[in-house]
């Protein structure tokens, strides 16, 4: 088992990740040492629930007093506001108290929208994550935050809400579907870009094992993945700057998502979304987009919207973004591999590289 320590400094508390083996077979003993008490609640998707939950909660139960698995359609469509109420008003009818912890088991959609439950359930009660997609592994259970979709764009409402414990055991991407594992990728390339050229070269040197899903390979990649995201936050938990880098390849992702009316998985949106971004950084003098563009091929990811979308829409949903600050969209864009800056573009020049970029795109 290996343990990484996330010690969110800015707080007066820390908490680990840990990546471990066993974790199926020792559910209970994991779950309690992260937190004691005698009531879990396990919100969980209805593809996880299928599969693991009642192994899951017949493991917990043992020696608690309450647990319930409570589940909600799988996909981005349960990421709203009437779900978050719905799930809290289903604890409340099941009797959980303030001295309660909510277990959010799955992908980043039940990591965030359970985050988002516990942070304000009863004004807030323990939460422990447990992310069983390769998205919510590398990323969206690391770094507290929580959120929900709005009609005027992803994830507008949330919280900063830190767990007591995140417990990733890899062996949950076994049943993990093809596309949403290559999905996960996409976010793997994306901390390897923003943060450490050799990590961009160990994966895109060991891509073929990472297709293939080999464990040991998968372990290192994921490991390092993780401590990327743990640094980061750890340097800046609120996303005052620093944090922000980790939005490169989601202004245009989260508007061509939003437009596909969230049709595309949120890393393909994002694999798009880092080709655009470094098309634009071109004009700043980047050279490798074609080493990027090459690895997400590679994962089987579309860098190219297939239709050319409406550019007014596009471009009203990067403004609605919450990356955008006082109007002005600040594009996080690479320097080089493993190095990233902010440039701020105004709408003439994002109207003209749209233009540009539909060309390139062929579209
Ligand atoms: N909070 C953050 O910091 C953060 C960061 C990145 C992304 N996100 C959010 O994460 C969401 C995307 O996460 P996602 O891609 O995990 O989506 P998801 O939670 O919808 O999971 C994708 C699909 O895979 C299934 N699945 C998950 N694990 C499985 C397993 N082990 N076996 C079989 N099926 C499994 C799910 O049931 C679902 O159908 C988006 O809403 C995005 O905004 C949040």
């Amino acid at each position: 088992m290996s343990i990484l320590k996330v010690n969110l400094l800015p707080r007066d508390y820390s908490y680990q990740v840990e990546i471990v083996d066993d974790f199926l077979d020792n559910v209970r003993d994991y779950v309690r040492q992260a937190v004691k008490t005698d009531q879990y609640a396990i919100i969980a998707d209805e593809n996880i629930c299928k599969i693991y939950g009642a192994k899951i909660k017949n493991q917990i139960k043992k020696g608690a007093r309450k647990v319930e698995l409570i589940s909600f359609p799988a996909g981005e469509k349960s990421k709203n506001w009437e779900k978050v109420g719905e799930l809290a008003r289903k604890m409340i009818q099941l009797g959980f108290d303030r001295k309660c912890c909510i277990i959010a088991l799955g992908g980043g959609v039940t990591g965030d929208l359970a985050g988002l439950v516990a942070s304000v359930f009863l004004r807030g009660v323990a939460l422990i994550q447990i992310p069983t997609s390769l998205l919510a592994m590398v990323d969206s259970s690391i770094g507290g935050k929580t959120g929900v979709d709005v009609l005027e764009g992803k994830n507008l409402m949330g919280t900063f809400y830190q767990p007591r414990k995140v417990i990733t055991n890899i062996s949950f991407l076994d049943t993990l579907p093809e596309s949403e594992f290559l999905n996960g990728l996409a976010e793997v390339v994306k901390h390897s870009v923003i943060w450490d050229r050799s990590h961009f070269l160990n994966i895109a040197g060991n891509a073929r094992q990472i297709l293939k899903r080999d464990p040991i390979i998968l372990k290192k990649i994921i490991t390092k993945t993780i401590q990327i995201k743990a640094e980061i936050v750890m340097k800046d938990e609120q996303e005052a700057r620093l944090r922000r880098i980790l939005n490169f390849g989601h202004t245009f992702g989260h508007a061509i998502e939003a437009q596909s009316k969230y049709k595309l998985l949120h890393g393909q949106a994002v694999a798009m979304g880092m080709h655009f971004a470094c098309r634009l950084a071109e004009e700043f003098g980047f050279s490798e987009t074609e080493k990027i563009i090459r690895l997400l091929k590679q994962f089987k990811l579309p860098v190219c919207p297939d239709k050319n979308y409406d550019h007014g829409r596009l471009l009203k949903k990067m403004y609605n973004d919450k990356k955008s600050v006082r109007g002005k969209i600040y594009f996080v864009l690479p320097k080089k591999i493993g190095e990233v800056f902010f440039a701020e573009v105004d709408e003439c020049n994002l109207r003209e590289h749209l233009r540009s970029f539909q060309e390139t795109c062929g579209i």
